[in-house]
């Protein structure tokens, strides 16, 4: 692994990945005092799964939304999740040998070329993926691509404040820089949390990931900020 991790170099994020795997749950949780499971909660009811439904939780990780959503699903349905690093699959897939009944499927694969016949899902997640991706026009494409027409997703991430003078902007950096890389370097995770701020400079701010998502053929797109600021929830409707 070099020394600085290259956001949007596929293999480097994907080693970055397996790396932090184990101890990933257990960070988010702690960095965010738990509040990812309230801001993917706010995605799953954009989402309004229904028994029967066919989606898709993209870049999916340990599993966590796709979790929720087989819950929803049942009975008939069938969620997929797809990532492109082994590790956090493999366990996605412990997680969900604990619940059998669950309709899950997980496969390694890439968000951006899913591989999937066009319309093959009534819905999507993708839970702080986008910023991973090498292009994220790419991935809203493919996103909309996979979707039938009149399907939702919910595109779930860090914001990136569009004033980088701004106070949310430098709550931010505070956040990241002081609380996020020196919790992580306990771990002996400092470079990949440090990654964060840098994929985050690169990410598209919420009025462009609209009108990225527009250009990829979605009939509406609506980004909404969560957590003062410091989260985007993108609304969008195939
Ligand atoms: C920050 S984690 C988010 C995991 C999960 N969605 C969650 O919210 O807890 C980002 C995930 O995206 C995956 N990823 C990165 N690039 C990807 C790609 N091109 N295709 C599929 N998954 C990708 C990573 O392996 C990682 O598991």
């Amino acid at each position: 692994m070099p020394a600085s991790i290259q956001p949007g170099d596929p293999e480097q994020v994907r080693d970055l990945f397996d790396r932090i795997a184990p101890a990933y749950d257990n960070l988010n949780d702690l960095l965010s005092l738990g509040l990812h499971r309230l801001w993917k909660r706010q995605a799953v009811a954009w989402l309004q799964p229904k028994p029967g439904d066919r989606l898709l939780d993209l870049c999916c990780g340990t599993g966590d939304l796709a979790l929720v959503l087989a819950e929803k699903v049942r009975p008939g349905g069938l969620v997929l999740g797809i990532d492109a690093a082994a590790a956090p699959l493999e366990l996605a897939r412990r997680r969900a040998r604990a619940q059998p009944w669950l309709p899950l499927e997980f496969r390694q694969g890439d968000a951006a070329a899913t591989g999937l016949a066009d319309g093959w899902a009534d819905g999507a997640v993708m839970a702080y993926g986008l910023r991973n991706l090498p292009d994220p026009a790419v991935g809203l494409q493919e996103l909309r691509r996979v979707l039938r027409a009149g399907a939702r997703a919910a595109v779930l991430d860090f914001n990136r404040p569009a004033d980088a003078s701004g106070g949310t902007a430098v709550f931010q950096r505070f956040y990241l820089r002081r609380l996020v890389v020196p919790l992580a370097q306990r771990a002996g995770l400092e470079d990949q949390y440090a990654y964060l701020e840098r994929s985050l400079e690169r990410f598209p701010t919420g009025s462009v990931q609209e009108e990225l998502a527009l250009a990829a053929g979605f009939r509406q797109a609506r980004h909404r900020l969560l957590a003062g600021g410091q989260m985007g929830l993108l609304h969008l409707l195939a």
